[in-house]
């Protein structure tokens, strides 16, 4: 086995992440990867630093133990508070760096950032973004509604464009021009977003941006699957750490295509 053979390992706090593995898949379509959702721990997205460390590093701990070439940390969450205090042995991308740099590429001069309410109390994207463009004006909303609002199948209705609305309107009177939509479960919500902010706010999906750093640093590292025409298709395994019938839906509407959860213990 070579190491370009070998699979990334990707994680999230539950099956949200899959919005990243369905962008990886895209654009690395020879990649195998082996998918980690930490669904008995979820949310993340509400919890102290140094628990989402401590959970995040059990997490790469235990895909590096099952034979991988590279972390992508899916979880927005996890890669605002934990991936700056890593120091992985390999390659590992969070999703924050990707994100804010499509943002800082695509925007007028001000940006809004959504995402949970720790990814904003880390300031990580507003962070990002000014390194990036010191003169940029950043605008951040947390918006805890959007997961379970995801979650429970609500994507497409009145119920959550009301709530996108609210949680809108302050960055929309700011006149932002560009959405960076921080969180695994935003891209669901895409079309409501799209709906509220209008044609003039160019929404950015961070995992669409990772995938990209992804293709590009692989390919660098000498890493890269063969993708030759006619190439097998990657194939995909899932853990889990709580049973995951309550997400499969969730799961297959990121995906098509059958996918099955393990159940594993990560602790
Ligand atoms: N995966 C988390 C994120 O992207 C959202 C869900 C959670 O709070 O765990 O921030």
């Amino acid at each position: 086995v070579t190491a370009r053979s070998l699979p990334i390992g990707v994680f999230d706090s539950g099956v949200g992440g899959l919005t990243v593995v369905a962008a990886l898949r895209e654009r690395l379509p020879a990649e195998s990867i082996l998918y980690l959702g930490d669904t008995a721990r979820l949310p993340y997205g509400t919890k102290s630093p140094e628990t989402v460390l401590r959970y995040t590093r059990k997490n790469v701990d235990f895909l590096l133990a099952r034979g991988i070439k590279a972390v992508v940390v899916a979880c927005n969450t996890a890669s605002a508070l934990a991936v700056p205090h890593l120091a992985p042995a390999l390659p590992l991308w969070g999703v924050i760096e990707a994100g804010a740099e499509r943002a800082a590429a695509a925007s007028g001069g001000r940006v809004g950032v959504i995402a949970t309410e720790s990814t904003i109390r880390s300031d990580a994207y507003a962070a990002a973004l000014r390194r990036l463009r010191p003169e940029l004006d950043v605008r951040s909303q947390a918006c805890p509604l959007f997961v379970p609002l995801v979650e429970e199948g609500w994507t497409e209705d009145e119920i959550a464009e009301a709530v996108a609305r609210r949680y809108l309107e302050p960055l929309l009177d700011a006149g932002i021009d560009t959405l960076v939509l921080g969180c695994t479960h935003y891209p669901l919500l895409r079309p409501v977003l799209e709906r509220v902010v209008g044609p003039g706010v160019a929404l950015v999906d961070s995992a669409s941006a990772v995938a990209e750093q992804v293709a590009r640093d692989l390919e660098a590292a000498g890493l890269r699957a063969d993708g030759a025409p006619g190439a097998p298709r990657g194939e995909l395994h899932a853990y889990v750490t709580d049973t995951a019938e309550r997400f499969a839906r969730l799961a297959h509407q990121i995906l098509d295509g059958d996918l099955t959860f393990e159940l594993v213990d990560v602790t």
